[in-house]
């Protein structure tokens, strides 16, 4: 059977999602929105390119939930983007009306799928997705810490004049300005401690930028928000997931007692492959960074309070 992966939401990050993961052949693809013809339309054009583009899949758009059934993994990007001056925060209930009609929709058709959040506030989205479909925790999984840690990585690579591709650097806990955790403790350059290759206020000022990295975007773009980064980010794990590759990466898993939090989605490091997110690894943090992991825990909960 050929591997199937659904993206609904055939807006900016959609599409892009949609062409990258085309681009790497290993799935077919469904996109889906409800504005009829826009799927269609987006995912004709990618599926043109496969010939110049040597790939061959299928793609399909569509408006109907039935054309999704039997997916390996389902990427849920649907919802509003921020505008200039509001934070993730601003979409919550809005976004949660979204994510719960389609985790309704779409589990009906892939009760087995993997779910990937990508709509924000990405954390109380997962928390919406995972109480709204009765899924099991490992099937719901959220997209925030891959992105941000690219984020990470790439402003700590400028500093040091470093190819990116050397930097090992993670950002866990939430998708939220206020509960990232850029991870300095163990960061490396070409093997090397972070700390031993930048100083302590070139690396505050790269966390501060890594944290707001979003915003940035937002602010340059002023209709929206970031997606090519994004899409990256995403494929990747889809790609550990339908491939089981097994890798580990940054991302949103609901806590059992791991770093001392429980009942909350936190960005942490976790193994993903075709069962979801089949592990998660506890790093040696500083006692900041955990504090701040756990702070990350209490502010989602507030916030999943919030929704009306
Ligand atoms: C970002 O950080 C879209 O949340 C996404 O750019």
């Amino acid at each position: 059977m050929k591997n199937k992966v659904t993206i609904v939401g055939a807006g900016m990050t959609g599409s892009t999602m949609c062409q990258l993961l085309a681009q790497k052949n290993f799935a077919d693809i469904v996109l889906v929105d409800i504005i009829d013809g826009l799927p269609q339309g987006k995912s004709l054009d990618i599926l043109q390119a496969g010939a110049w583009g040597r790939f061959s899949v299928d793609i399909k758009g569509t408006i109907a939930w039935e054309d999704t059934k039997d997916s390996d993994v389902v990427v849920i990007t649907s919802g509003v983007p921020r505008k200039p001056g509001m934070t993730r925060e601003d979409l919550l209930n809005t976004n949660a009306g979204i994510v719960e009609s389609v985790i309704t929709n779409a589990k009906k058709y892939s009760p087995n799928a993997k779910y990937i959040i990508f709509s924000n506030p990405m954390d109380a989205m997962c928390h919406v997705a995972l109480n709204k479909s009765g899924l099991s925790t490992n099937q719901i999984i959220g997209q925030g810490g891959m992105l941000d840690s690219a984020r990470y990585r790439t402003f700590l690579a400028k500093e040091a004049g470093r190819s990116v591709v050397e930097v090992n650097a993670w950002v866990l806990g939430g998708h939220t300005e206020a509960t990232m955790v850029p991870i300095v403790s163990n960061a490396t350059i070409g093997g090397v401690p972070l700390k031993n290759v930048l100083d302590s206020k070139t690396i505050n000022a790269v966390v501060d930028r890594a944290s707001k990295g979003g915003a940035e975007i937002v602010g340059l773009l002023k209709t929206g928000s970031a997606f090519v980064a994004p899409a990256f980010a995403t494929i990747e794990m889809v790609e550990s997931i339908v491939l089981d590759q097994k890798r580990i990466l940054p991302a949103c898993a609901m806590l059992n007692g791991e770093y001392g939090i429980s009942d909350a989605f936190v960005g942490v490091p976790v193994t993903l492959g075709k069962n979801g997110i089949e592990e998660i690894h506890e790093f040696d943090l500083s006692k900041d960074e955990l504090d701040n992991l756990q702070k990350a825990g209490a502010a989602v909960k507030e916030l999943v309070q919030e929704i009306s």
